[in-house]
């Protein structure tokens, strides 16, 4: 891992990032639990989840962190309206159009379906929520990525001849911005893994993008030991490690860290996947059900359940020996569970998630 050339304490990190206009959203810093009986059950080392999932804002996650700095940027530009887009499940929109709700702004959503539309699309889990926060939504048949950009940037031009102060999803702007979020996130779990009395050994989350970039970037500022592990819950069709470490390098200017990153330098896991982006595996199945019978929390079938099956099988292949403790970030995500009830409701009608007789 990449150190930077001085390294800060917690304090110093934070007072860093505090330097930046923040628009206060989420509820932090959130948990840091340990979870006993998931560990034992896996017969790993402790492994400790950081609740991100609790950010508190219409059901929260990783997003919000990042909204803080994104509203209070779109706000100092004046913006009035905010064009952003990604998945039809997108926890990113559902977090964005409640932050936008909150902060008194206009959202347009350009959901990407990834294929024409065979009916009408279910109004469920973050598409619910999207709508009853009030977000304008556009559903189209192309992909997350750059077809989904490309009609962003169209509908911005569009809102911005119409006289509108538009705030848009821009990948080149806005990431370096929402990683700076992740800086305070390792921030916190150092300072809550000291007053535990715990050395975390190595640290695991769902991201291919500002997440994990914020989270490395606190790491080298932090002169920290231990990995950054980083699980993609999608392939993009571009070079992630270069993204990220881009991304990373754009955070670290933004609050004066001099630590320098190149691919090499990002531990990313792309093979927990799947067949696609958003497509249920069996490992993350099995994660689902694992975390939620053990501790009853629960992840979804897209982000942090695929996270999670990544860390149960790195802890499988024997990565670490039980005086190593773990922490998993727990980057959200739940809302989609329920847009996933008719391929949940199968496993269960197999039996592949059936509940143990109890007694
Ligand atoms: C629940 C959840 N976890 C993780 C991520 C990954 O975030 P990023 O790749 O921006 O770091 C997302 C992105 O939308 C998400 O919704």
């Amino acid at each position: 891992m990449t150190e930077a050339a001085t390294t800060f304490s917690t304090v110093e990190l934070r007072d860093r990032v505090d330097r930046l206009p923040q628009y206060p959203l989420g509820h932090l810093p959130t948990p840091l639990e340990h979870l006993p009986r998931f560990s034992k059950a896996i017969g790993g080392p402790p492994v400790y989840i950081k609740r991100d999932d609790c950010t508190g804002l219409a059901f929260g996650g990783n997003k919000t962190r990042h909204n803080e700095f994104l509203i209070a940027d779109a706000l100092a530009k004046g913006a009035d309206l905010v064009v952003w887009g990604a998945g039809v499940q997108s926890n990113n929109c559902r977090q964005t159009a409640a932050a936008c709700a909150k902060a008194g702004l206009d959202i347009h959503l350009v959901l990407g379906r990834g294929k024409p539309a065979d009916g009408p699309d279910p109004i469920q889990g973050n598409l619910l929520l999207d709508h009853l926060v009030g977000a304008h939504v556009e559903i189209i048949d192309g992909q997350v990525g750059p077809e989904v950009d490309a009609r962003i940037a169209e509908v911005a031009a569009e809102y911005r001849e119409a006289g509108r102060n538009v705030y848009e999803w821009d990948r080149y702007t806005v990431k370096s911005l929402a990683a700076v979020s992740y800086v305070l996130c390792l921030v916190e779990i150092i300072e809550q893994a000291e007053k535990s009395g715990f050395a975390p050994q190595a640290c695991y989350g769902c991201s291919a993008g500002s997440t994990g970039a914020g989270l490395v970037v606190a790491a080298a500022a932090l002169g920290v030991g231990f990995p950054i592990r980083h699980v993609a819950p999608i392939v993009w069709p571009w070079d992630t490690r270069a993204d990220m470490a881009k991304i990373a390098n754009e955070a670290a200017d933004r609050i004066d860290v001099e630590a320098r990153f190149e691919a090499d330098d990002i531990e990313l896991f792309e093979e927990y996947v799947g067949p696609a982006y958003g497509e249920v595996t069996p490992g993350c199945l099995e994660a689902m059900a694992l975390l939620a019978r053990t501790e009853g929390i629960l992840v979804d079938p897209s982000y942090s359940g695929k996270a999670l099956a990544g860390l149960i099988d790195h802890i499988r292949g024997g990565r670490f020996d039980s005086e190593q403790p773990v922490v998993f970030v727990h980057t959200g995500g739940t809302p989609a569970l329920f847009a996933y009830n008719e391929i949940l409701a199968e496993q269960i009608a197999a039996r592949s998630l059936a509940t143990p007789a109890a007694g």
